[in-house]
C-alpha cells in the first residue's frame, strides 16, 4: 500500500481519482492547490503526487519543485489539460517522473503511478542493501579485518579508520611506508570502498618507466608524434577516467615529470604526448612510495609543491616488527592461501611460529608471504617445523647480534635493526624468567610499565602467557583445540588480568 498525494483544483476530478486508487487499496489525501499540498507533505511524506498544472495559489511546476526539494525520492505525475511542450519539458527537467493530458485513459495513469511505485521499491531496495553492506564492513571491522587485509593491531585498526574515511573524499592521498608493508593493498581498499569502485583501478609503478615513457603512458600521445606512435593512444590517466590512478614509487620521476604532474593535480587536464589541446580528466590519485619524501624534499630532489598537492592526506603504514601480534594471523592467512592453491592441509608447529614472531621481518609483510610460500611448497609433511624456515630466521639469536655489529657492505635499515635488538633482547628476558614480567622487568633494569610498552610495541604480550602456560602444563604447544598444532590466539590472552592470574601468588607486579 503507498501513500499518494492528489492535488487539482476541480473538486470532480479529486473525487473521480481518490475512488480510482482507493480501490487499489491506497492511503489518499487530496489538496486544491500546490500551497496546501505542500503543507500536507510536510506533515506527512508520500510516495507519490498526482498534480494538476494550472492551478490557483501554487501551481503544479512550483509544487514539483518545492515538493522534491522537501522530499527528494517523492516521485510526481503531472496532469494537464493543455498539450503544452514546453511546461512538460519544464518538468521533466525539474525531476517529474511522467506527464499525462487530460482527458487521460484510466488505465495509462494506473500503470505510471504503478511504475513510479515500482522504482521507489527499487530504489528503497538499493538502499537496503546499502545499509547492509555497511553492515557487513562493519562487521568485518568489529572482528577486525578489513576487505583482504589482515591484521588486528591496533596500528591496523587506525589504517582500516583512515581507508574507511578517506574513501569518501576526492583528496589525493600519499601512502608511505616501508616496502613490502601492504601500500598497493590499501590503495586498493580505498578504491574498492569508495564512490569509484564501479569505474577503473589504474596502477603504474612510476620508478619502472624512463621519463618520456612513463609521459607517454600517463598523458597517451598523438599518432606521429615520434617514431613508433602509430596511431592516437589513451594515457593511463583518462583510462581512469571516474575511477582511480595509483602512482607507485612516485618518489622515483625525475624532475621534469614532477612538473607535469604538478600542473595536472593543479589543473585536472592532461596534455597527450604531440597534442596541442589538453584533456579534462576526473582521476582519484592515490600515491605511495617507501622513500622518505619529506627528506628527498630537503635535498632538492623532490618538488616541494607536489609534495604538499600528493600528501593532501598522507598515510604511513607501519612495518610488520611494529605490530608483531599481525604475524601469526597473517602467517595462518598465507599458509591457507598457499594450502589452497595446492590443494593440501598443512599448520605450522608452535615452535616455528614463536621464531616467525621473534624475527625482524625487514621485508615486512611482502618477506613473510614469500616465507610461507617456500615452507608450504617445500614442506612434505602436514606439520612446517622450524627446520623449514630460512637460515636468517631460525639463525636469529642475542650471541650472534655481537658479530653482527660490523655494518654490513651492502649497509642496513638501522631502526628496524635497533627495533629487532631491543626485542630479542625482552624475548631472551621473558624466556629466563618463564614470561614473569616482574623479574624480566628486574632483568631489563626497567619498570615493568616500561616493560608492557615494549611487549606491545613488539605485539609479545601474548607469548608471556604461553610462557606461563607451558611451564605450568610442561608441554611444548599450549593446545587449545585437539588437531591445531597452534592455537589461534585469543583477545583474553592478551589482556593483563589473563596474563598475570596464573601467577598472581608468586609475584607481586611493581608499577
Ligand atoms: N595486511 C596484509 N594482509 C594481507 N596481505 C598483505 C598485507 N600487507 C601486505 N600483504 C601482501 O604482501 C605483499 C606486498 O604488499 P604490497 O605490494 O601492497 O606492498 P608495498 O607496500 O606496495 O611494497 P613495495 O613498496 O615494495 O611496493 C602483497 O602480496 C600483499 O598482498
Ligand atoms: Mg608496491
Amino acid at each position: 500500500m503507498a501513500s499518494l498525494l492528489i492535488v487539482d483544483d476541480e473538486l470532480s476530478m479529486r473525487q473521480f481519482l481518490t475512488h480510482l486508487f482507493q480501490r487499489d487499496g491506497h492511503s489518499i489525501r487530496v489538496a486544491e492547490n500546490g500551497r496546501k499540498a505542500m503543507a500536507m507533505l510536510r506533515e506527512q511524506s508520500a510516495d507519490v503526487i498526482i498534480s494538476d498544472v494550472k492551478m490557483p495559489d501554487m501551481g503544479g511546476i512550483d509544487l514539483l519543485r518545492a515538493a522534491r526539494d522537501l522530499q527528494p525520492d517523492v516521485e510526481v505525475i503531472m496532469m494537464t489539460a493543455f498539450a503544452n511542450e514546453q511546461t512538460a519539458h519544464e518538468a521533466f527537467l525539474l525531476g517529474a517522473f511522467d506527464f499525462v493530458h487530460k482527458p487521460f485513459d484510466n488505465n495509462l495513469l494506473k500503470e505510471k503511478v504503478a511504475r513510479a511505485l515500482q522504482k521507489i521499491s527499487i530504489v528503497h531496495e538499493k538502499q537496503a542493501l546499502q545499509v547492509e553492506n555497511d553492515a557487513l564492513i562493519k562487521g568485518q571491522r568489529a572482528r577486525g579485518n578489513l576487505g583482504n587485509i589482515v591484521g588486528r593491531s591496533d596500528r591496523m585498526q587506525s589504517v582500516y579508520q583512515m581507508i574507511e574515511t578517506v574513501a569518501q573524499v576526492q583528496s589525493t592521498v600519499l601512502i608511505t611506508g616501508e616496502s613490502g608493508t601492504g601500500k598497493e593493498l590499501v590503495a586498493r581498499a580505498i578504491h574498492d570502498l569508495s564512490p569509484r569502485a564501479q569505474k577503473p583501478f589504474v596502477e603504474i609503478n612510476c620508478g619502472a618507466f624512463t621519463e618520456t615513457l612513463l609521459e607517454s603512458e600517463l598523458f597517451g600521445y598523438m599518432k606521429g608524434s615520434f617514431t613508433g606512435a602509430t596511431a592516437n593512444r589513451k594515457g593511463l590517466f583518462e583510462a581512469a577516467e571516474q575511477g582511480t590512478i595509483f602512482l607507485d614509487e612516485i618518489g622515483e620521476m625525475s624532475s621534469a615529470m614532477q612538473v607535469k604532474l604538478l600542473r595536472v593535480l593543479q589543473e585536472r587536464k592532461v596534455r597527450p604526448v604531440g597534442a596541442h589541446g589538453e584533456i579534462e580528466v576526473n582521476t582519484r590519485v592515490i600515491a605511495a612510495t617507501n622513500r622518505d619524501l619529506s627528506a628527498m624534499v630537503k635535498d632538492g630532489n623532490f618538488r616541494e609543491d607536489l609534495f604538499y598537492r600528493v600528501s593532501v592526506i598522507p598515510m604511513e603504514l607501519p612495518p610488520l616488527r611494529e605490530r608483531g601480534s599481525d604475524i601469526a594471523e597473517l602467517a595462518e592467512h598465507f599458509i591457507g592461501k598457499y594450502c589452497a592453491q595446492t590443494g593440501r592441509s598443512i599448520a605450522i608447529s608452535a615452535p616455528a611460529m614463536r621464531l616467525l614472531e621473534s624475527y625482524s621481518w625487514p621485508g615486512n609483510v611482502r618477506e613473510l608471504e614469500h616465507t610461507i610460500e617456500r615452507a608450504v611448497a617445500l614442506e612434505r609433511t602436514d606439520l612446517i617445523q622450524p627446520e623449514r624456515l630460512p637460515d636468517q630466521i631460525t639463525n636469529y639469536n642475542p650471541t650472534r647480534i655481537s658479530s653482527e655489529l660490523q655494518l654490513p657492505d651492502e649497509g642496513m635499515n638501522l631502526t628496524a635493526h635497533l627495533d629487532q635488538l631491543e626485542k630479542t633482547y625482552v624475548l631472551e628476558a621473558l624466556k629466563r624468567t618463564d614470561g614473569n614480567q616482574t623479574n624480566a622487568a628486574d632483568l631489563l633494569k626497567m619498570s615493568v610499565r616500561s616493560l608492557r610498552h615494549l611487549l606491545d610495541k613488539h605485539g609479545i604480550r601474548g607469548l608471556t602467557a604461553q610462557m606461563r602456560d607451558e611451564r605450568r602444563t610442561g608441554d611444548v604447544v599450549p593446545r587449545r583445540r585437539t588437531g591445531d598444532p597452534y592455537p589461534r590466539r585469543r583477545a583474553e590472552d592478551f589482556d593483563d588480568q589473563g596474563e598475570d592470574s596464573g601467577q598472581a601468588a608468586s609475584a607481586g607486579e611493581r608499577s
